[in-house]
């Protein structure tokens, strides 16, 4: 089997572009995986809670220390955390929210990036252990930004994941999406024709 995480990230459930052209790669992923089982994350629907007192007490306090609420914080950390260590493929759908990725996606990042789970510190630096999956980013914007220093999806993004060990990472990019009618459906059909290469 192979499980593919789907993270959706858009506060949109209509007129998504990152959604649909999400969709539109895990459609075609799917089709080159029979046994595929897809796992579905609505992070920009159901925010997940920030990083606070609370999961921190979780992850730090030995177990008979903690107050329920930490125990069930630290929990759903470790949900997320083994929901992606089970991922062969991720998938993340991601808006372009004021310069970088949504809120909503860093709180997921915050859950899953542990130490001792997804990296290691040792006395040469941290190594990551999450390594061994493929990652598929589909990054709706606005404006275009390819390669420009103002993007800070891609490589803020790139940074995160590879610090938990995963370096094979595609970007699709949905561009000009807040540019007008046409540069916005040209941003859509350079992103279908994107995802035709890359899911090919
Ligand atoms: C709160 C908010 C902030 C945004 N900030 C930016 C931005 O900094 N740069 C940009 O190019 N587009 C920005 N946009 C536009 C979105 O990136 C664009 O609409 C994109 O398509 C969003 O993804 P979605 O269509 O999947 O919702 C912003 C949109 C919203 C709602």
């Amino acid at each position: 089997m192979t499980q593919i995480l789907v993270l959706q990230t858009s506060a949109r459930r209509e007129g998504s572009a990152s959604r649909q052209h999400t969709d539109q790669l895990v459609q075609a992923l799917s089709g080159q995986h029979a046994d595929a089982r897809i796992v579905t994350r609505e992070l920009g629907i159901e925010p997940l809670p920030h990083l606070d007192e609370i999961l921190l007490g979780g992850w730090t306090k030995p177990a008979e220390a903690q107050t329920e609420a930490e125990r069930q914080a630290a929990a759903r950390s470790a949900e997320l955390i083994e929901e992606l260590l089970a991922s062969d493929i991720v998938v993340i759908g991601s808006a372009m929210y004021n310069f970088g990725i949504t809120s909503t996606l860093k709180a997921w990042l915050d859950h899953v990036l542990a130490a001792g789970k997804t990296f290691r510190y040792t006395e040469n630096g941290p190594i990551g252990l999450a390594g061994d999956r493929k990652v598929y980013v589909v990054a709706a914007r606005g404006g275009r930004y390819q390669g420009s220093p103002l993007d800070h999806q891609e490589p803020y993004l790139r940074t995160a994941l590879g610090f938990i060990g995963i370096s094979d990472v595609v970007f699709v990019y949905v561009e000009g999406q807040a540019m007008g009618e046409a540069e916005a459906a040209k941003g859509r059909a350079e992103a279908e024709e994107a995802i035709k290469r890359v899911a090919a």
